[in-house]
């Protein structure tokens, strides 16, 4: 890869899933990656692979918990030291954890609230000083499909705090226009992964790799907005926004 277009690429939530995969196919491009998560075994394991691959890059792991918000810049910071630069953060880290709402469970679906939505706000909030004090660098938000509509049941806290993160991604685009800060909201359909493992009816889901290779793709591009993988989600997302909601609620399932 021309020394130009190689990377240092931050992303959280890379112990599995689609930050997993990511990682890989982020590496096979040839950039140097920073990788965080809580379960650093699972980090060192990715870690030693992605060595053993391409020995000419550069990785370094770090534990995260997203929910320990002075970690979030402790950690980003010390990338940045790693590093010097960091091109590209991946705002990734969540979960989907769940329950209809008024059922008890508040428990959970605050747990959700404030991973997925609090847990990013650090994340870009940290993102951010370091894009700014470089005036440069391309922040990648994780959103979801869900994030079209209002959903029901034990997704409604889920998605909501994807329309939230999304949201917090427009903002700030809108404020950088034109600056040499570039910002992508990406909004994932089903793709295999450790949070939807035992959910059988996911409509249109595809494998992880396939899944994260459209991501990956839409990443590189700096596309500011991405519905992936583009079939079905492109036009399916049209639908679900302006579909009235019952007709919404049966086109998911
Ligand atoms: N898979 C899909 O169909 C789909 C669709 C739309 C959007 N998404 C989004 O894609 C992102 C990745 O999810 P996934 O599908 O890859 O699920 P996953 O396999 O469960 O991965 C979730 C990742 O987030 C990390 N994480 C969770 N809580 C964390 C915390 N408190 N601090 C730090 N890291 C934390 C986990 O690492 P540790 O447990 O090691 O900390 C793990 O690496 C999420 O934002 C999800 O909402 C997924």
């Amino acid at each position: 890869m021309p020394a130009d277009s190689r990377k240092t690429i931050l992303i959280t939530g890379a112990s599995s899933g689609l930050g997993e995969e990511m990682a890989r196919q982020f590496a096979a491009l040839g950039h140097d990656l920073a990788l965080c998560a809580r379960r650093t075994d699972r980090l060192e394991t990715l870690r030693s692979q992605l060595l053993a691959r391409h020995p000419s890059q550069r990785f370094e792991v770090r534990a995260l918990d997203v929910n320990d918000h002075e970690q979030v810049f402790e950690v980003f910071g010390a990338f940045k030291d790693d590093f010097g630069t960091i091109d590209r953060v991946v705002v990734n880290a969540g979960l989907g954890k769940g329950a209809p709402i008024g059922t008890g469970r508040f428990d959970a679906n605050k747990e959700t609230a404030i991973t997925n939505f609090i847990g990013a706000l650090a994340q870009t909030e940290a993102a951010m000083e370091i894009f700014r004090e470089q005036d440069a660098g391309h922040l990648v938000m994780i959103s979801s499909m869900s994030a079209m509509r209002g959903m029901p049941r034990t997704a409604t806290t889920y998605a909501a705090t994807k329309a939230g993160v999304a949201h917090l991604a427009e903002g700030l685009r809108a404020e950088l226009m034109g600056s040499p800060i570039k910002v992508s909201v990406i909004y994932p359909g089903y793709i295999r992964s450790e949070m939807n493992e035992r959910v059988k009816n996911a409509p249109f889901i595809v494998g992880t790799e396939k899944g994260v290779r459209a991501i990956v793709e839409a990443v590189e591009k700096e596309k500011p907005r991405a519905h992936v993988p583009a079939w079905p989600w492109v036009p399916v997302g049209a639908a679900m926004r302006h579909l009235p909601l019952p007709l919404v609620r049966r086109l998911l399932g």
